[in-house]
């Protein structure tokens, strides 16, 4: 079979799963070798001059300088198109690589940008530069709704930046409904789909123009790569690689890339651990007397559980909870009890992470942004549930007086 072909399959899981497993590979284009090689080369040589000129034509399609094309991360590109559903796929060296180069690609100086949740911190710094160095303002909508977004929209409007959900309180946004608000006004929606990854939400879908991911999260999972994507329709990547990927450079190395291969490979094992694992975990701290609030769109409980339940198919692992006494003393003790979860950023990978926003000196911060002091964000990693269980339980008995 033509792995690069996608045959018929029972349900979009299994297509899915052959999209990590085998497609966009072909065995025999590497000797037979069922993994494929690492092209650790910056350029690609011709046997004849014409060749070479007729190849310039379109660097976006062949292999002429690593900085536009490479066989290893092409490999990476035509899994996560597939997998997201979209027609053409960019990686980059890094999440806000992407995320910048998607984000300039619609904008001119004095543009408008509307985000639609708590978008990720530095996709937040990026707004602040671009205003400062552009004068392209932002208009941040914490709270959804089609009168609120449709009263955001001026008439420079050019994106809407989501992310749902929010990677801090893990709110959801209505991807269909702010697609349809976003095509009537003309204006470029992009999502930040880390959270979910394409197994369990696929926005294109749902008339979202642009995806971006941070590659360095669920997608290779291992915590040893850094690594962004991008992907939309053909026309749009067209414009993109000519212009924000091939100019500013932050193209992804083929080492990278064949660990992000590799990790794809398991993804949807990996997802399902970590889904099933945080759901557990969520259900525990929801009855935990120094708890007062868990933030896990899967619970019944839940704001975005019925909205959840509607455009995504599963839940990735990462969640937050926020506790009845919220002090900074309490956050740095129960952090600083946990074992088995390490504190540091990040989130989506084998091992288990917890940090907060909370850093005792920035309250007024934190009310700014919506974000309750006594916060955790924790990720669980590949270990048992019921020992990430007993580790928090530990922890937050530390604190109950
Ligand atoms: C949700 C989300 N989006 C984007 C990024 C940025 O990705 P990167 O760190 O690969 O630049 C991060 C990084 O933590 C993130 O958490």
């Amino acid at each position: 079979m033509d792995r690069l072909d996608l045959p018929a399959f029972d349900t979009e899981l299994d297509k899915d799963i052959y999209i990590c497993t085998h497609y966009g590979e072909n065995p025999a284009d590497h000797h037979g070798a069922v993994v494929p090689p690492v092209y650790e080369s910056s350029l690609h040589v011709f046997e004849k001059y014409e060749d070479f000129v007729e190849a310039q034509k379109d660097e976006q399609k062949n292999y002429l300088y690593w900085r536009g094309t490479n066989p290893t991360v092409e490999i990476a590109e035509k899994k996560l198109a597939a997998l997201e559903r979209g027609e053409s796929c960019k990686c980059f060296a890094s999440g806000m690589a992407a995320i910048s180069a998607a984000v300039l690609a619609f904008l001119h100086s004095g543009s408008h940008i509307i985000t639609l949740g708590n978008v990720y911190g530095t996709s937040f710094k990026l707004l602040d530069y671009l205003k400062e160095k552009w004068q392209v303002e932002h208009t941040a909508l914490d709270d959804f709704s089609p009168e609120s977004l449709q009263a955001s929209i001026q008439e420079n409007t050019k994106i809407i930046l989501l992310e749902s959900p929010s990677s801090v309180t893990f709110k959801l946004v209505d991807l269909s409904a702010v697609a349809k608000i976003a095509r009537e006004n003309n204006i470029k929606t992009i999502i930040d789909n880390t959270w979910a990854t394409p197994l369990f939400q696929k926005p294109l879908l749902a008339g979202i123009d642009v995806v971006v991911h941070s590659a360095a999260k669920y997608l290779s999972g291992h915590s040893d790569i850094l690594a962004g994507a991008v992907i939309s329709d053909t026309e749009t990547m067209k414009q993109i690689f000519d212009n924000e990927f091939t100019l500013f450079g932050a193209a992804l190395p083929p080492h990278e890339a064949w660990l992000l291969i590799r990790g794809l490979r398991t993804l949807p094992v990996r997802m399902k651990q970590h889904e099933d694992s945080g759901l557990s975990i969520a259900r525990f701290l929801q009855h935990h007397p120094a708890v007062k609030k868990v933030n896990h769109p899967g619970l019944l409980e839940n704001e975005s559980y019925k909205l959840g339940k509607k455009q995504l198919t599963g839940y990735a692992g990462v969640f937050s909870f926020e506790l009845l006494d919220g002090s900074y003393e309490n956050v740095k003790q129960i952090i600083n009890t946990l074992s088995f979860f390490q504190i540091g950023f990040s989130f989506g990978s084998y091992e288990s992470l917890v940090l907060s926003e909370n850093n005792g000196s920035n309250k007024e911060e934190l009310r700014r942004k919506g974000i309750d002091p006594g916060l955790i964000r924790i990720s669980p990693g590949l270990e048992s549930p019921q020992s990430l269980i007993n580790d928090l339980n530990d922890a937050l008995n530390s604190v109950v007086r």
